[in-house]
């Protein structure tokens, strides 16, 4: 393992919070995910704190508007240090994302098909395939208009990764170690596994937000991964 593949996913309601689990992370992990709830909450204020701190930031605010407005959008972002930010893997969103990053070192990631899509959002969306062959379609996009990597779910890794290629940085949430509590994720990996089908970077949650010892919990993950590498 060349790097610490593990992105804590900061799923809190108050920067206060989310300070104080980067705090007791030290310095077992040093990327985080900042969603919706906690940007909604703390806003790119906190974002720069923790670029500021040298933490690198994964922004998932799966950007989907008119080009003009994503490219200015993910043009604001590139300035701040975060690493990477999510798209939804529209043709259109993606090409105005690419302009709007220019020659930043902002990591695009295109969110192909959402993993809470069922049948009626397929219906919705008009599309006669399977969700399978969307994620393809979406997944080759994605790679064509030159976005960096795909969020892909544990299942999806081996194949998404050989759709897109050895360059695409493969970002992967749902993983949860052989019998830690699943919450409500279905469909999950173990870390190890995960990798071995071609992750580049995990995003971890509750299962290390919520262990009683949380930088002791990312060690044991660290070390499933290296044993199992
Ligand atoms: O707590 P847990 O490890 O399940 O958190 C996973 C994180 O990854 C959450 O922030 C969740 O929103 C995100 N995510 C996910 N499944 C997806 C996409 C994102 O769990 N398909």
């Amino acid at each position: 393992m060349t790097h610490n593949p593990i992105i804590v996913a900061l799923d809190v309601e108050s920067a206060a919070e989310a300070r104080a689990l980067v705090a007791r992370l030290g310095t077992q992990v040093n990327f985080y995910k900042v969603g919706m709830e906690l940007y909604a909450a703390a806003g790119m204020e906190f974002v720069r704190e923790l670029t500021g701190e040298g933490k690198d930031v994964f922004l998932d605010l799966k950007l989907y508007d008119i080009p003009e407005t994503v490219k200015r959008a993910v043009a604001q972002v590139a300035r701040t240090g975060v690493r990477f930010l999510t798209i939804h893997a529209v043709g259109s969103a993606m090409r105005a994302a690419v302009e709007g990053r220019g020659n930043s070192d902002l990591k695009l990631l295109a969110v192909t098909v959402l993993t809470s899509f069922g049948p009626e959002d397929m219906e919705d969306l008009n599309f006669q395939g399977s969700i399978s062959e969307l994620v393809e379609r979406r997944a080759r996009k994605a790679m064509e208009v030159g976005m960096d990597g795909i969020v892909a779910s544990p299942l999806e890794v081996s194949a998404v990764r050989r759709m897109a290629g050895p360059k695409a940085i493969l970002v992967i949430p749902g993983i949860r170690s052989a019998g830690a509590d699943r919450g409500d994720q279905k469909r999950v990996a173990t870390p190890a596994d995960a990798m071995a089908a071609g992750a580049d970077y995990l995003v971890i949650g509750r299962q290390i937000t919520r262990a009683a010892d949380p930088a002791r919990e990312a060690g044991r993950v660290l070390a499933e991964i290296c044993v199992a590498g």
